[in-house]
């Protein structure tokens, strides 16, 4: 299996089968008792290895937990965190910023856009150059998040989390929510889950915000049961995974009657939850919980199913485990 990532560009759910996830969730979960047992274990795993960011989209956990990731295994790290302090506020294409940067002895991309397809295109132009040893050899370019498009290591980060707490990814019932159109966490995510056997898909959003036909086409054919509903409460009962997400409105596609509508609706609530979920369903977000919603509201956090804090935590291991993966070195 190692042989399959080395130099291995991440960078949507779709280039992934099922026995890749499963390594992968193995292997973050190496990561995370190695590091449980002391957090200095893995100290020389990536030593001299570099990587380099170039993140042009605002980003808290998935910046930090890679720059944690590479501390806790030895990598250095450097790159762009704001494209107004980078030559992009020149102007300077994506392409042309990989094309440079792989010069300078880097050995895998972290990259985040906000244009879908941004990052693959620039993974074509990820190569060691000519003043490097490893001449000619793809650097693996690994998405951070591309538009509406995909996040991957999210996805690994979440699937890491849901077997860690159930032992298990088939058999569970999913219920995403709210946004289903702009959400990219939810595309990766729900991606995933086909090359799994859910017990039951739900999808919950307003009209306005459904997802999108394709992703709904491929549960078609998969044969999964799943269904596109317009309340939470009526199914919660079933629910092991109540996967809710931010409305995206920062993209300004969302009308103000929607966003109305998801405060009455699909805003998580702790009575709801009260009165109609299992004690061990997981409530899970990939955060940031926009202050403008508030969901899952504050007094979700003390309630037993809360879980989006250590599933954001999750996220250095699983970091820990696939940058080491990319870079062929055994965990
Ligand atoms: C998400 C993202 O940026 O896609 N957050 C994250 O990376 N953990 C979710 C979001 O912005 O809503």
């Amino acid at each position: 299996m190692y042989g399959r990532f080395r130099g291995r560009h991440i960078l949507s759910m779709h280039d992934f089968d099922r026995e890749d996830l499963e390594f992968i969730i193995a292997k973050a979960k190496v990561a995370a008792a190695r590091l449980k047992e002391h957090e200095h274990s893995l100290k020389e795993l990536l030593k001299w290895k570099r990587m380099c960011f170039v993140f042009y989209a605002p980003s808290t956990r998935t910046a930090l937990s890679f720059k944690g990731a590479a501390d806790v295994t030895g990598m250095t790290f450097d790159g762009i965190m704001d494209p107004k302090t980078s030559s992009a506020a020149k102007g300077e294409i994506l392409i042309d910023t990989v094309r440079n940067l792989s010069g300078y002895f880097n050995d895998v991309f972290v990259i985040r856009h906000d244009n879908e397809g941004a990052v693959r295109r620039a993974s074509e132009f990820a190569v060691y150059p000519a003043n490097h040893r490893l001449e000619g050899q793809p650097i693996p370019c690994i998405n951070c998040g591309d538009g509406a498009n995909q996040h991957p290591t999210q996805t690994m980060t979440d699937f890491t989390a849901i077997d860690m707490r159930f032992g298990t990814i088939d058999g569970l019932v999913y219920l995403f929510n709210n946004d289903m159109k702009y959400s990219r966490t939810v595309h990766s995510d729900a991606e995933a889950l086909l090359l799994f056997n859910p017990k039951k898909v739900y999808f919950c959003c307003p009209t306005e915000l459904a997802p999108p036909e394709s992703l709904l086409e491929q549960y078609a054919r998969s044969g999964i049961d799943y269904k596109v509903i317009g309340r939470y409460e009526d199914v919660l009962p079933e629910v092991d995974v109540f996967y809710d997400t931010r409305p995206q409105l920062n993209l300004g596609h969302i009308s103000d009657p929607t966003k109305e509508k998801i405060r009455a609706v699909f805003n998580v609530r702790a009575a709801a939850i009260r009165k109609h979920a299992k004690e061990d369903m997981v409530i899970m977000h990939p955060l940031p919980r926009d202050f403008k919603f508030m969901s899952p509201e504050l007094e979700v956090d003390d309630l037993p199913q809360a879980y989006y804090f250590p599933e954001a935590h999750t996220g250095l291991p699983t970091r820990v485990a696939l940058l080491a993966l990319v870079q062929g070195v055994r965990l």
